[in-house]
């Protein structure tokens, strides 16, 4: 087949940001523009001569055509063999496991992960290395600058391939092997997780609903949870992925998944829920009249994954993003070991597990996992859920309880606004940088400023220096209020504000977060004027 090597004209802004490329779906389908940007993975990479390459994504519009161009391509540029999920599908989760099961070279995810899909919504290309994380900065900045100076794409002159069919086929030279999304990602489950424990406890009664919002996981979920462990068929729903995730936003929050948020403060609540979003990386956690915030989830999981067998050895170290609550900290200083704080972002984890320092990691963004893969797992925290569940046999809401009544509890809280101006944004936070200096000592609403920042991170392993990941203002009592803008939006700016304090007397643990927060959202909007700034007088999302 004759392999065609395509001039090609830069296209601006192909940087990664948190989490790989995303940018509206229109864009993506630009003649040219997905082409180049995998090109320049490729070029950046050394080339895929002789690799072998995982391939898969959300199910999102566009995902299928994508992937046929992306296996041309690799085939044109020399790669060896392809491994791709049927019908295109490979949840974030599942891509690392298989990258890592089966020593493939690298992969690329197909995915804007969260963000809405279809042809007026975003699309997303993220490349993932050989230890099954997504590409390093060093990396995703080489990509970036390649794109700007690429002149040219190869690309294989052939017909689209059947990925409806398990089984092995070929393009030019290059072997495809087309594999049940499925299989090896359950397998590493079952190694993990007492699977008989949690059998018992559906066969019990126990019952459970999983949104997994018309996205990636309802695959996954079905498999797993109603045939392997025997929970009854309905108890995951939505479980089709469908290239517009059914007009919904596939993010796992109190917002997005209301539905059954509300179910769980029902009448009619079952005794657990949980949903993940739209490439199966995010996780809610939910119980019977109980929300479990993200960071309150790592810390409980952290103090109880010894109750599974994968971690009955015990936690080397705990990280957390530097945005998420430090409830993990006090889990880690209880338990002795490491705990480690991050920029935003899965790819700052990597280092940590591979080099055994951190077992288990978390993000407030509802992001979870530990060092069986290196993404974040949203079906894999859920089990670990529901081992605990199994072995503790109490209900999400006495082990949040007895959790806060023994480290305390963190209130916590998240208050997003959404798509403003980028220029204003940019000013909001430049301006605060300014004048952080002189916001140490001063009070606010009664409370003073210990400490005022711009998160550094030099990473223990690699000595690399990740600069600006957002303000730290810290108060007396630990309680903080931190500022970033958000690098995985496609319109405008997100301006993240996450607010957080600490409450040692177990009397004190029943308030409405945001009531017990109120002081801090009050001082946190007169030293950087978000309302003045940003013209909105409520946040757009609240977690
Ligand atoms: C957001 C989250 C971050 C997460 C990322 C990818 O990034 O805040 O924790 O790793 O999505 O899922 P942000 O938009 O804040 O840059
Ligand atoms: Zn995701």
């Amino acid at each position: 087949m004759p392999i065609r090597v395509i001039d090609a004209r830069p296209f601006e802004g192909q940087k990664p940001g948190t989490s790989g490329l995303r940018k509206k779906t229109s864009v993506f389908m630009q003649p040219g523009y997905l082409e180049n940007f995998v090109q320049s993975i490729f070029d950046t990479i050394g080339g895929v001569a002789g690799k072998t390459l995982v391939v898969g994504g959300d199910g999102r519009f566009f995902n299928a055509e994508a992937t046929q161009i992306i296996l041309k391509m690799a085939a044109a540029n020399g790669a060896t063999r392809a491994i791709v999920g049927q019908g295109a599908l490979l949840s974030t989760p599942a891509v690392s496991c298989i990258i890592r099961k089966r020593q493939a070279d690298g992969g690329l995810v197909l995915s804007a992960s969260h963000n809405p899909g279809g042809p007026d919504e975003d699309f997303g290309l993220k490349y993932n290395v050989s230890n099954g994380g997504p590409a390093p900065e060093a990396i995703t900045d080489e990509v970036f600058r390649r794109s700007a100076e690429i002149s040219s794409y190869r690309i294989l002159d052939a017909e689209n391939i059947d990925l409806e069919q398990v089984g092995q086929t070929a393009l030019g030279d290059m072997a495809v092997e087309v594999i049940d999304p499925v299989a090896d990602y359950q397998s590493l489950m079952e190694s993990l997780f007492d699977f008989a424990a949690i059998r018992e406890l559906f066969a019990s009664g126990f019952t459970m609903r999983f949104d997994a919002m018309h996205a990636v996981t309802g695959p996954y979920a079905k498999a797993i949870f109603e045939d392997a462990l025997g929970a009854p068929a309905g108890t995951v729903i939505n479980a089709v992925p469908l290239a517009d995730f059914g007009g919904g936003h596939p993010d796992p929050n109190p917002v997005w998944a209301k539905p059954l948020y509300d179910l769980m403060f029902s009448g009619d609540a079952p005794d657990f829920a949980a949903a993940s979003d739209g490439d199966g990386d995010r996780n809610m956690i939910l119980g019977r009249d109980t929300y479990v915030t993200p960071s309150d989830s790592l810390a409980v999981l952290a103090a109880n994954a010894h109750l599974a067998p994968g971690y009955k050895a015990g936690l080397k170290g705990i990280a957390r993003s530097m945005p998420t609550s430090r409830a993990a900290d006090r889990v880690a200083e209880h338990l002795g070991i490491g705990s480690y704080e991050t920029p935003t972002g899965w790819k700052f984890f990597g280092n940590l597990l591979d080099a055994d320092m951190a077992t288990i990691c978390g993000e407030e963004s509802a992001g979870t996992s530990s060092n069986h893969i290196r993404e974040k797992d949203g079906v894999w925290a859920v089990l670990l859920w529901l081992n605990v569940l199994a072995s503790r046999r109490q209900s999400v809401k006495q082990i949040l309880a007895s959790h806060w009544a023994q480290f305390g509890r963190n209130y916590y809280s998240r208050h997003d606004y959404e798509a403003i101006d980028a220029a204003d944004a940019a000013k909001l936070m430049s301006d605060l940088r300014d004048k952080l200096r002189t916001l140490i000592g001063t009070a606010i609403e009664g409370m003073s400023i210990n400490s005022a920042d711009d998160f550094g991170y030099l990473d223990p392993v690699d000595g690399s220096n990740t600069e600006s990941q957002g303000v730290r203002i810290e108060f007396d009592g630990g309680s903080r209020v931190v500022l970033r803008l958000s690098g995985t939006g496609t319109v405008g700016a997100t301006l993240r504000v996450y607010i957080e304090r600490f409450e040692a007397d177990p009397t004190q643990h029943d308030l409405d977060p945001q009531a017990a927060l109120s002081a801090l959202i009050a001082a946190a909007d007169q030293f950087a004027e978000i309302k003045v700034r940003t013209g909105r007088t409520q946040p757009d999302l609240m977690t």
